[in-house]
């Protein structure tokens, strides 16, 4: 596990998660990137969530308990972050697989496969280039049952033209580690997609991008036997 990747996690205290919900999901999302949680990435999540699913950079939990899961859901929670897992665990008020995994690092083999694989405002806190945090989807495909989706949403960077308060944010965030995301842009996204998957679907609501990719273009390594 590297530093530069604990930067991006070690924000999230119990304390910080408890301002979470109202700071990020509620004002950032609404009035810093345009992309509002209730009306849009809410019902991303609802549309893509399957049966068998991993939460990756679980946070406080929101989008799962929000998420009217189907009673026989099966879910694992995925975090570097001991705060953030024990905070979506508790919330979640059903059992789950607890992970304290870095996404940079080859996904366990005794986890998966998933049906649903969600990173929602995973990618813009990684530190690094688009094609270095390439390296999570490489990861993450691994891990998909035949037919199962990766879907997610990040923060897009300075070229996507935000406005005073989301510059006021950015600059903060990616000068003190908590972002990493100055030089992500829409295409690269999709060009780190597409080199992972057969199957990408990309948006762009203000200034985040939400995501959909299918059918990885590698499957999981064969165990030797
Ligand atoms: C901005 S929060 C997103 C929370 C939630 N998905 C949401 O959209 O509200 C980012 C989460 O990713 C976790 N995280 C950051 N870097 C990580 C890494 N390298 N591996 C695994 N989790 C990471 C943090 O601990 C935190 O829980």
């Amino acid at each position: 596990m590297d530093n530069d990747s604990q930067a991006g996690a070690a924000v999230y205290s119990p304390l910080t998660l408890r301002l979470y919900d109202a700071w990020v999901l509620g004002i950032s999302n609404r009035y810093a990137w345009g992309c509002p949680t209730a009306e849009v990435l809410l019902p991303f999540f609802r549309q893509h969530v399957g049966r068998r699913h991993l939460e990756v950079g679980v946070g406080t939990g929101y989008y799962l308990a929000k998420a009217e899961l189907a009673a026989d859901s099966e879910v694992t929670l995925l975090d570097l972050n001991p705060a953030s897992l024990a905070a979506a665990r508790q919330r979640l008020g059903r059992p789950a697989q607890v992970l304290r995994h870095d996404v940079l690092e080859p996904l366990p083999a005794t986890v998966g496969p998933f049906d649903s694989i969600a990173l929602f405002y995973l990618l813009h806190c990684l530190p690094g280039s688009l094609a270095q945090k390439g390296r999570v989807f490489a990861q993450l495909a691994t891990g998909l049952a035949p037919g199962g989706v990766l879907f997610g949403a990040t923060i897009l960077g300075d070229a996507a033209g935000h406005n005073g308060f989301g510059r006021r944010l950015m600059a903060l965030y990616n000068r003190k580690g908590i972002f990493g995301n100055a030089g992500d842009s829409l295409a690269d996204l999709e060009g780190e997609l597409r080199k992972h998957f057969a199957q990408v679907e990309l948006r762009q609501v203000g200034r985040v991008a939400l995501f959909s990719a299918r059918e990885p273009v590698e499957g999981r390594p064969l165990p030797l036997s």
